[in-house]
């Protein structure tokens, strides 16, 4: 096996969804994040598992070989290799997990195993500023709502998280709702910009603690527009920026709500925030706000690093590397994994 070094050279490999990606970190500065993005769902209306697994399989090769050519790196000068073992798509996941093993067998070099969600909080501490420690994360995505304490690198606890569906699926879904195509969420976002948000007012979920619920909203949406339909068949096309704009107000608030709960209970400032719908300017805007009003720290990673991606397997890897924390050959992909 090749000689532990302080100042690793990583290839790091994300598999997890419908984004097939790799990257290459040396001594904790990425030098290449190429990411493949699957097409072929979108006219399904979301992520068809059997695709997103054959679509890797067609990427994994050129993707990781443009993130090394990117990088200008010879796969033999790697001193290790990192990968997302889960939560995700277990198919999905099988293809990175067994390319990552192949090649680190291959090159005689360890294997670092990475969880997702923790990728997605530790993608803060790839570029300028870095959060302080501790800090609270909100990790928003299509497959994740979680709300995290993060005590140290990779000491982290969950203190709160969707029970039924993710933020992103919550825009995704009502959008869908509206006839717009999958994901919906960027443009119930645009649409917004341009509407009222105090049109339509939608209920509030009133699940205690710091978990989230979208169920109760996105069926109050439903119902909201089957009635408003019967009354006026074009009334989505007539209002839709209203429509969004009331839509989006309502997930935001949810969001924005529990992250001060969890400030004002745990006492922590720094407040982060990951995952793709960190992308939506109502939710950036709402923290920003709050952030200024009460005194916070705020972190949002550009966008490249918000959107499952490689470069944030890439740093979790580099730390556990530097801790020694290899994985066995052994190891399989999990859909569902806990920190
Ligand atoms: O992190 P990501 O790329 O993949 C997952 O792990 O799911 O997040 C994708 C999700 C989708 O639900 C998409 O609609 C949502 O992020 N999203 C947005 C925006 N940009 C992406 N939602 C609301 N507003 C946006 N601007
Ligand atoms: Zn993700």
């Amino acid at each position: 096996m090749k000689a532990f070094t302080s100042t690793p050279t990583l290839l790091a490999i994300e598999s997890s969804c419908d984004e097939t990606s790799a990257a290459v970190i040396r001594d904790g500065k990425i030098l290449s994040n190429i990411i493949a993005s699957q097409k072929v769902h979108h006219e399904y209306g979301g992520v068809v598992p059997e695709l997103a697994s054959r679509a890797h399989e067609q990427n994994i090769v050129p993707v990781v070989a443009s993130a090394l050519k990117a990088a200008n790196i010879d796969k033999n000068n790697l001193d290790g290799i990192a990968f997302t073992r889960g939560p995700g798509l277990l198919g999905a996941l099988l293809v990175g997990t067994s390319f990552a093993k192949s090649l680190a067998l291959g090159l005689d070099i360890p294997l670092v195993e990475v969880h997702h969600i923790q990728a997605h909080i530790l993608s803060h501490f790839i570029d300028e500023p870095k959060p302080n420690l501790p800090f609270l994360c909100l990790t928003v995505s299509g497959g994740h709502t979680q709300l995290v304490l993060v005590d140290e690198k990779m000491e982290m606890r969950t203190l709160g998280q969707t029970l039924d569906d993710a933020a992103g699926e919550a825009f995704d879904k009502t959008a869908k709702m509206l006839g717009l195509p999958y994901p919906g969420g960027p443009l119930v976002d645009k649409y917004a910009q341009l509407g009222n948000e105090k049109a339509y007012i939608f209920p509030a979920s009133n699940i205690e603690g710091l978990n989230f619920s979208f169920s109760g909203f996105k069926t109050s949406v439903l119902y909201f527009l089957q009635k408003n339909i019967k009354e006026n068949p074009n009334f989505i096309s007539e209002n839709l920026h209203d429509i969004c704009a009331s839509i989006q107000f309502r997930i935001v608030k949810t969001l924005t709500d529990k992250v001060e709960k969890a400030v004002l209970q745990t006492g922590v400032k720094e407040v982060a925030l990951a995952g793709g719908v960190a992308a939506n300017l109502g939710l950036r805007k709402a923290l920003a706000d709050l952030a200024t009003k009460k005194k916070w720290n705020l972190y949002i990673p550009k966008f490249e690093y918000c959107t499952d991606n490689a470069a944030m397997i890439a740093i979790a890897g580099h730390f556990k590397y530097l801790k020694k924390e290899f994985a066995e050959q052994n190891i399989a992909p999990l859909a569902r994994m806990n920190f």
